[in-house]
């Protein structure tokens, strides 16, 4: 399936993206090295915006980037050029991966389920392209535990709307965890927590694998 990416605010979604690297790496850096410590040499990644993890990744990597955003596409391709990874873009949303049934070994994808339109379908997606034994390795920001953080839910709630407009879709309410749980992996791992230092309404994160 292919999707549309708005005229205006998908160059701006790209060159934000790029500006807040340094800040992702500083929130999530850690987090992302031990979590892909073991990829193999292909990889698909859903949503890869303008390459950020492309550092997380082994020079010499093939990377089939999921990227339907066309605003995404010249970073996405100078960032695998500066980090020595073989890119194949495919211009596509993760609804719909033109890619054959247990093809690939490794799905990895960070701060991307919030953001497509059908994140049910995209994991039955994962599914079908992971070979048995594959494995779905993500880092999602996901809705604030009102009884836990009551005032990051409450600034969920407020930001919701002018959120999901700015950011292309991007919904702060998600329960991702749970669609992947019920997603039908054979097993999951799922981890919750804070990220620190937070860009607060995306503080509420999971991170975790699901294997095939
Ligand atoms: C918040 S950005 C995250 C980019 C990158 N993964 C990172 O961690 O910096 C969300 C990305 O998902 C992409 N995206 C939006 N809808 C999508 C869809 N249906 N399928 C795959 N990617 C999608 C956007 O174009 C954007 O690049």
């Amino acid at each position: 399936m292919k999707t549309e990416a708005n005229p205006i605010r998908g160059p701006l979604n790209a060159w934000g993206l790029r500006a807040l690297e340094g800040v992702f790496e500083r929130t999530l850096g850690a987090q992302k090295r031990r979590l892909f410590i073991d990829l193999p040499d292909e990889v698909v990644e859903l949503g890869s915006g303008p390459g950020s993890n492309m550092r997380y990744l082994r020079a010499g990597t093939r990377l089939t980037a999921v990227e339907p955003n066309p605003a995404m596409h010249d970073l996405l391709r100078a960032s695998a050029a500066e980090h020595g990874v073989g890119l194949t873009l495919l211009a596509h949303g993760a609804e719909g991966i033109p890619l054959p049934d247990a093809s690939t070994d490794a799905v990895i994808c960070t701060l991307v389920l919030c953001t497509v339109s059908d994140p049910t379908a995209a994991l039955a997606e994962v599914r079908r392209i992971l070979r048995p034994g594959g494995q779905f390795l993500f880092i999602e920001h996901v809705a604030a535990d009102p009884t836990t953080h009551p005032s990051l839910a409450r600034s969920q709630r407020i930001l919701r709307r002018p959120w999901r407009w700015v950011f292309e879709g991007c919904e702060l309410h998600r329960d991702t965890a749970s669609l992947i749980t019920e997603a039908g992996f054979d097993s999951t791992d799922i981890h919750s927590g804070t990220a620190r230092p937070a860009i607060l309404p995306i503080a509420p994160m999971v991170w975790g694998r699901a294997v095939r």
